[in-house]
């Protein structure tokens, strides 16, 4: 997590560092920090909480520096607090980090036992004291960083300021994203291409493992080795203006009402829209010859995975494993050499996500890429990449993201289905005319947005909620239960509807508001049974079905939410908006920030 830039400017650069910090602020808002050369010292200016305390700091005791670095923190070790905030600086440099230093306790031990005053609780101020070590020994800047980067184990993104030195950049990228940016006579370091947009698309990526010396003249790229390497300029297409929440009050009001037309627009870079069919996925590997896929993911991009798991099963029948990346990645799973590895991410940059597609490449299997950002590393790892595209995803909760992730999951599907000649044109035609009606379909739902704000008033007051559901529902009630818990702090569950009765129903009183997600399905009649059992036993049922729902259901009816009428198979991708207006108006009801949620970061780049 956290956000790093770095700028080599021909004028004052804090607020250009501003800039870029308030597109990393996705990254983390715990702290935020910049260091700059005044008259060639290191001066700086740091303020816990979000970036707006560092701005009103930076209003009333400026800086001038042409050169200087950024950091906007999400906090792994060590709380959250000023003394802890980035850039770490000794007497002769500052830096910021992104990542976890793995080995600090015993590089701290040695560097204190030197006498180098660490004053923080953070792993990554030994990275400024490794490099000020070197530095009293007589190296130069570029040597001791040198020296210095293979003592660190873990992982970081890096960016080095020195004291007196006003034409000199150095950054480190192992196992977290750094890109260059090249300016008119300015250079950029950056923890993303989004960040460094207001000022080039010119970019190039820094790979595992190297490090790189910026100058106002250029960037000189070293590997592992120390080996000077070039590495490729492309022209970003991250959009240089800071997105807006143009009328809504949070960008996650915004974002969820954006997906009609981000779902529409992902569904038709995979349906030929004038034939109506799914247009050939380029799978790397024959898809005839498939025995098994597996999907790894974490959070939200894990429940479109698992809600995939069902369509592939379905359509192609193929068997899925599916694991969240932080176990998958250490569970030593035995990997299939001809296969598949699924890897879905918004961001691209999810570390334990990342992590696991190495360990599936690693041992042979190819990996399909689902992702939203385009020049992310996951995205530049896949052998075949499935864009989503949702476009910017801000407010750290995902909702287009996911809706996006799960129509790329169902037209890869139906196309699997059709490469394996498991599912005939009838069937895929049928399936296709469904999922094209779902841009529309979401549309109607975003409708049902009042009567969503009025149960929002009663959920506001509850201790905990569960959440219900069968089928593809299933993983929607586990992705309800997360939107609510991330937004709002309610303590909330997702079930299995057929799984109520072996444990979680012992739960139910009147206090306990019970969410049945019950589209009108194979398994509707199985949910309504389910549900029959809740208002037995007193529980406060609120169901979101189709209209004729709440009849057939005969029970006893806290609230209802009324769905367009739709065909059953993608209902999730309509349901989900439902379910995220829930989260969402619950938590703004409640006071809480919708859009930077507590404790949260939108891109999880540490395990
Ligand atoms: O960028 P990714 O899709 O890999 O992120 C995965 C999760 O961190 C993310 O979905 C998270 O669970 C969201 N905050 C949920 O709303």
């Amino acid at each position: 997590m956290c956000g790093i830039v770095g700028i080599l400017g021909t004028g004052p650069v804090a607020g250009q560092i501003v800039d870029a910090l308030k597109r990393l602020e996705y990254r983390g808002y715990d702290s935020a920090g910049i260091a700059t050369l005044e008259a060639g010292r290191l001066t700086r200016r740091r303020a816990e909480g979000k970036l707006r305390n560092l701005e009103t700091r930076l209003a009333a005791a400026p800086l001038e520096g042409a050169i200087g670095i950024g950091h906007t923190r999400w906090a792994t070790h060590g709380k959250p607090s000023e003394a802890n905030a980035h850039p770490h600086a000794s007497e002769k440099l500052a830096v910021v980090h992104n990542g976890i230093i793995e080995n600090f306790k015993a590089l701290r031990e040695e560097l204190s036992a030197k006498g180098h005053k660490l004053e923080t609780e953070t792993d990554s101020e030994v990275a400024a004291f490794l490099v000020t070590d070197e530095l009293a020994a007589g190296k130069s800047p570029i040597e001791a960083v040198a020296a210095a980067l293979p003592r660190m184990r873990g992982a970081y993104a890096l960016a080095y300021l020195f004291d007196g030195e006003d034409n000199l950049l150095i950054g480190a990228r192992r196992g977290a994203p750094l890109a260059v940016g090249y300016g008119q006579g300015e250079m950029y370091l950056g923890s993303d291409a989004l960040a460094l947009a207001p000022f080039t698309d010119l970019i190039a990526y820094l790979e595992e493992g190297d490090w790189v010396v910026l100058t106002r003249e250029g960037a000189v790229f070293h590997d592992a080795t120390g080996k000077v390497v070039t590495r490729r300029k492309i022209r970003s297409p991250a959009g240089g203006l800071l997105i807006e929440k143009g009328n809504y009050r949070h960008f996650m009001a915004k974002e969820i009402h954006e997906q009609p037309e981000v779902v529409g627009h992902t569904l038709a870079h995979y349906i030929d829209m004038s034939e109506q069919r799914v247009r050939p996925f380029a799978w790397p590997v024959d898809p005839a010859k498939l025995s098994r896929i597996t999907i790894c993911a974490c959070g939200t991009a894990y429940m479109a995975g698992l809600i995939g798991k069902y369509w592939i099963e379905r359509f192609a029948r193929l068997p899925v494993e599916i694991d969240v990346a932080s176990e998958y990645r250490y569970r030593e799973a035995p990997v299939d050499a001809s296969g598949v590895t699924i890897v879905i991410s918004q961001s691209g940059e999810t570390a334990d996500t990342l992590a696991s597609l190495r360990y599936a490449k690693e041992n042979g299997s190819k990996i399909v890429g689902i992702v939203n950002v385009p020049t992310s590393s996951i995205s530049r790892l896949s052998d075949s990449l499935a864009p989503t595209l949702a476009g910017p995803e801000i407010g750290v909760a995902s909702t287009k993201a996911f809706t996006c992730q799960l129509a790329v999951m169902a037209a890869i599907a139906i196309s699997l289905g059709q490469a394996r000649g498991t599912l005939d044109e009838a069937s895929a035609a049928a399936l296709v005319a469904e999922l094209v009606a779902i841009p529309g379909l979401i549309a109607q739902a975003l409708k049902l947005e009042p009567a969503v704000e009025a149960i929002a008033h009663s959920l506001a007051k509850a201790r905990d909620v569960l959440y219900l559901g069968r089928g593809t529902a299933y993983p929607l009630a586990l992705e309800g239960a997360l939107k609510l818990k991330e937004l709002s702090y309610i303590h909330a569950e997702g079930y299995a509807a057929g799984e109520l009765k072996h444990g979680p129903i012992a739960l139910i009183d009147e206090a306990m508001p019970v969410i049945v997600i019950a589209p009108r399905d194979p398994v509707f009649e199985k949910t309504v049974s389910n549900m029959q059992e809740v208002a037995a036993r007193g529980g406060r049922i609120i169901l979101i079905g189709d209209k004729s729902a709440a009849e057939e259901a005969a029970v006893g009816l806290a609230h209802f939410l009324a769905m367009p009428e739709m065909g059953h198979e993608f209902a999730p991708i309509v349901y989900a908006a439902t379910v995220q207006m829930i989260a969402y108006h619950t938590a703004v009801i409640m006071g809480k920030d919708a859009d930077q949620p507590r404790n949260l970061a939108k891109s999880v780049t540490v395990e």
